[in-house]
């Protein structure tokens, strides 16, 4: 598991600079992708979903393929259940994960971390690793710290 750069602070430092010069939340989040694809080598896609209704839908994302989760329903795969119960799910092997959806053929382990603004799971940010048990507290914390930055831009720029 070894990182271009292991260093949590000064990313999330990059992306709270990022907002303040991002238009718009897609802008944002496309910018999101592009810095956590370059800095973390086991981040092998990284995507967001939004919920729509009782649907995840895909939003930008970054990786060496498309996947064809593009619409998921709540309560489906891990992405379903992170966005249905609030919580992040750190998956160490997907193969022993009965509620997987495949995506990659190389994936190993998934961590998904849900957007919450302060009264509802708005969205989440899903990363597939092509590594066993990729996903560490420290990677856990860092995007989930990541998770409320981005809740915040989105409740901002909908003057929530
Ligand atoms: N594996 C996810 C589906 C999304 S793809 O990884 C991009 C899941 O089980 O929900």
């Amino acid at each position: 598991m070894t990182g271009k750069h292991l260093n949590y602070n000064e990313v999330l430092s990059r992306i709270q600079e990022c907002g303040k010069s991002s238009q718009h939340l897609q802008d944002f989040t496309r910018k999101i992708v592009e810095i956590l694809y370059e800095e973390f080598e086991h981040y092998h896609w990284i995507g967001f979903y939004w919920v729509r209704g009782d649907v995840l839908e895909l939003g930008e994302w970054k990786g060496k393929s498309a996947t064809e989760h593009i619409k998921i329903p709540l309560g489906q795969g891990i992405c379903g259940a992170a966005a249905a119960a609030g919580k992040t799910e750190n998956i160490p092997d997907v193969t022993r994960d009965s509620r997987y959806l495949a995506c990659f053929p190389s994936s190993r382990s998934e961590v998904v971390v849900p957007i919450k603004s302060s009264i509802k799971v708005i969205g989440e940010i899903d990363i597939d690793s092509d590594q066993l048990s990729a996903f560490t507290d420290e990677d856990v914390r860092f995007l989930e710290s990541v998770a409320e930055v981005v809740a915040s831009f989105y409740c901002t720029e909908r003057g929530q």
